[in-house]
């Protein structure tokens, strides 16, 4: 079981692989990233995050200026220097190597870095009896200020909703927006059900376009539940018969207590247990 790191396409160990300091993305926060993780040693879902991967940098200003053919390479041989059952990856690109300015013109060319670590999947008892949630004091970045829809490395507005909703003693931040609507979770996407009907709130609500995200809503038309995008408030979560989260990391983890008090019966509902056993069988 181990690590690796792969920048520019030289794969080695975190301490041969190194980053240089004046990188945009250290300097700035100015780079995009994809998780994934392998199901039988191979990424999951890899098309769909390498299109997520340019869209983001594309918001940012600049181009990967590589193929997907080279990138999967890459990460193959990431994947099998670390020679993990199975991997966590995290797949990071910067404007590239700047001088600690704003002039970007002088950057020549993006930084593409890898790094695989093992997998540590999240316990089946998250599955079988939930967690808790919070909704924070933190409110989402606004569409208008640094868009969610990019998947920014910088991460500071996750990484202190997080921070509170741990404080409360809970799994999971649920983020409003600025208008008091829900936007998703630090890490996740957010849905709930209520009377049977499956929602989320739409992309306009300002939030990442999760990959996990686009996999339900297309399970649930495929096994008939059924499904709208909806503006939801933080009273339309405490009211719900069913909460869940989404991640490529946690697939569906179902949500039993918002802020502690308990939704619905206070256990996984039949719906999201559906919902992520279809998801795992298509896995
Ligand atoms: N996070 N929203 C935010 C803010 C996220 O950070 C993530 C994923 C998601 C879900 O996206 P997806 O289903 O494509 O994983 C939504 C990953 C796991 C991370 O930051 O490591």
């Amino acid at each position: 079981m181990g690590f690796a790191v792969s920048i520019n396409g030289r794969v080695g160990s975190p301490e041969d692989v190194t980053l240089k300091v004046t990188d945009n993305g250290f300097v700035f926060g100015d780079s995009a990233y994809e998780t994934l993780r392998t199901y039988g040693g191979r990424p999951f879902e890899l098309d769909r995050h390498l299109r997520r991967l340019r869209r983001s940098i594309g918001l940012l200003g600049f181009e990967l200026g590589t193929s997907d053919d080279e990138i999967k390479a890459r990460i193959d041989s990431c994947l099998s220097f670390a020679g993990n059952a199975e991997s966590y990856l995290r797949v990071i690109v910067s404007r590239g190597v700047g001088d600690m300015s704003y002039r970007f013109e002088r950057i020549p060319e993006p930084t593409i870095a890898m790094y695989a670590k093992p997998l540590e999947p999240s316990s089946e008892a998250l599955y079988q009896k939930g967690a808790a949630a919070s909704i924070v004091s933190i409110r989402r970045n606004p569409v208008e200020a640094l868009n969610p829809a990019i998947k920014a490395s910088n991460l500071l507005n996750n990484a202190l909703a997080t921070r509170e909703a741990y404080a409360k003693g809970a799994f999971e931040a649920i983020l409003l927006n600025t208008r008091d609507e829900v936007a998703e979770g630090a890490g996740s996407n957010v849905f709930i059900v209520k009377n049977g009907i499956l929602l989320t709130p739409p992309l306009s609500c300002g939030l990442l376009a999760g990959i996990t995200r686009e996999l339900v809503i297309e399970i649930a038309a495929a096994i008939g539940v059924p499904f709208e995008e909806r503006v939801l408030h933080a009273d339309d979560l405490r009211t719900a018969d069913e909460l869940f989260i989404t991640s490529t990391l946690k697939e569906l983890a179902p949500m039993v207590t918002l802020d502690g008090t308990p939704i619905g019966p206070g256990v996984p509902g039949p719906v999201t247990k559906a919902l992520l056993s279809a998801y795992r069988a298509r896995i």
